[in-house]
């Protein structure tokens, strides 16, 4: 089995900094080093020692850069990727102006390939080794996204998007052909590799009760897949489902009367949440995806990320491209500041790191498999420049610890920050 040795600043976690003590959670060693063998990465440790250790092991020496865990995308739809970035709408009318259109053409298996290739390449040129992805109503569009992550080796989540209403006559399937597509897919792809599916109702606006009830039975049929969906984005949204579900609650209850609330649950968004479904979420042990940039970009609202920690709610951070205005999580997490600021909370450069590993991970129900810097976990790693630009090094100069150090490539690193990703042992492209 090849061993590999890769020494630097290392950055893992043996604990939660939101529940935790920051400094008990994290793992640091400034002369560090983690050996790869095979897939997988077999320890972390100090650079001399691991040296010794393994004189036969192939040594790629970082200097300072840092090596941690690879990033974790716990949201985004690979179908907006050549969208991104499109001006001067809110959800709705940003949905039906921009991605509506540009999801009809996954009909197309070739344009699909194209855009999902496209977006695992970008993903890894920002240090992204794992993304959770909507796909769009077509079949076509499922298998390019896993054959795309197959051809590289990723661990990804993906699934077909359901819409049975309120979308064009062009990207709706109806609640049977949505369950029967779902488990063909699901029973295609998840497991194989390194891929996993997702059971995936776009959100309940687009969903008939049939529909979500369709995908509640499916979901009860493989309770280990996880359902993804979106959640109290923006009001607008909340008082348009208020209008589809008059017996609802809240939104979360369009999910859970029709078997869409679990511990597998993974929720987009979820902004602006009523205590109850705060509390079912806690109760059920089911997720959430803090998706900063996209809240902002289309006019949504400023997540408790601290909050929903404190009560316990797995937190994953995401860049929900194209709704997201970055492929890259160092913006995500410089956002999720940004954001936490407006709340009066000032999160730790520890926190926002773990949120993008750890926490994503713990979130896709992968914790300790990917986004690990630790003895067991796939090898999926991102090592940072931690001065990449002049305007980063001159201030990273004067830093007096790691976090210091760190937190100027959080707040102004690019892709120009990542020095090398590694997937499954092996450096990607
Ligand atoms: N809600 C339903 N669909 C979408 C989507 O594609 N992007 C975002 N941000 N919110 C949604
Ligand atoms: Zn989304």
């Amino acid at each position: 089995m090849t061993k590999r040795l890769l020494l630097g600043q290392t950055l893992g976690f043996s604990g939660n900094p939101f529940t935790d003590d920051w400094a008990d959670a994290v793992a640091f060693d400034s002369g560090g080093g983690v050996l790869i063998a095979g897939d997988r990465i077999a320890e972390v440790g100090h650079a001399a020692a691991l040296r010794a250790a393994h004189p036969d092991a192939e040594v790629t020496d970082y200097g300072d850069a840092l090596i941690s865990a690879g990033f974790v995308d716990a949201h985004m739809h690979y179908p907006q990727t050549a969208m991104i970035a499109s001006w001067g709408k809110q959800l709705i009318d940003w949905l039906n102006t921009y991605t509506f259109p540009e999801e009809a053409r996954f009909a197309d298996k070739a344009y699909a390939d194209r855009i999902a290739g496209r977006t695992l390449d970008l993903a890894l040129a920002h240090g992204t080794t794992t993304l959770a992805s909507f796909c769009t109503i077509h079949h076509e569009s499922v298998d390019a996204f896993f054959e795309a992550a197959a051809q590289r080796n990723m661990a990804v989540i993906a699934g077909k998007t359901c819409m049975d209403r309120n979308a064009p006559d062009n990207l709706r399937d109806t609640a049977q052909s949505a369950y029967d597509d779902s488990k063909a897919l699901l029973e295609k792809w998840h497991g194989v590799g390194r891929a996993s599916y997702a059971i995936t109702p776009r959100f309940s606006p687009t969903s008939t009760p049939d529909q979500l009830a369709a995908l509640g039975a499916l979901w009860a049929e493989y309770p280990d897949c996880l359902m993804q969906t979106h959640l109290s984005e923006q009001l607008p949204e909340i008082a348009w489902m208020r209008d589809l579900f008059p017996q609802a609650r809240d939104y979360l209850d369009t999910y859970e009367a029709f078997g869409l609330l679990g511990p597998n649950g993974l929720y987009g968004h979820a902004i602006h949440l009523d205590p109850r479904e705060i509390d079912r979420l806690a109760e059920v042990g089911a997720a959430v995806v803090h998706c900063p940039t996209s809240n902002l970009f289309i006019g949504s609202g400023l997540f408790d990320a601290a909050g929903l920690a404190q009560r316990g709610i797995a937190t994953g951070l995401a860049t929900d491209t194209g709704g997201g205005s970055s492929f890259s999580m160092l913006r995500t997490m410089a956002t999720a500041y940004e954001v936490a600021q407006l709340r009066g909370v000032a999160l730790h450069p520890s926190q926002l790191i773990w949120l993008a590993t750890e926490g994503s991970a713990a979130a896709l129900k992968m914790r300790r498999q990917i986004g690990h810097l630790g003895v067991g976990a796939m090898a999926d790693i991102t090592v940072l420049d931690l001065a990449s630009t002049p305007a980063i090094a001159q201030r990273a100069e004067r830093a007096m610890d790691i976090w210091d150090a760190l937190f100027p490539t959080i707040m102004m690193g690019d892709d120009r920050a990542i020095r090398d990703v590694w997937i499954a042992g092996r450096r990607a492209g």
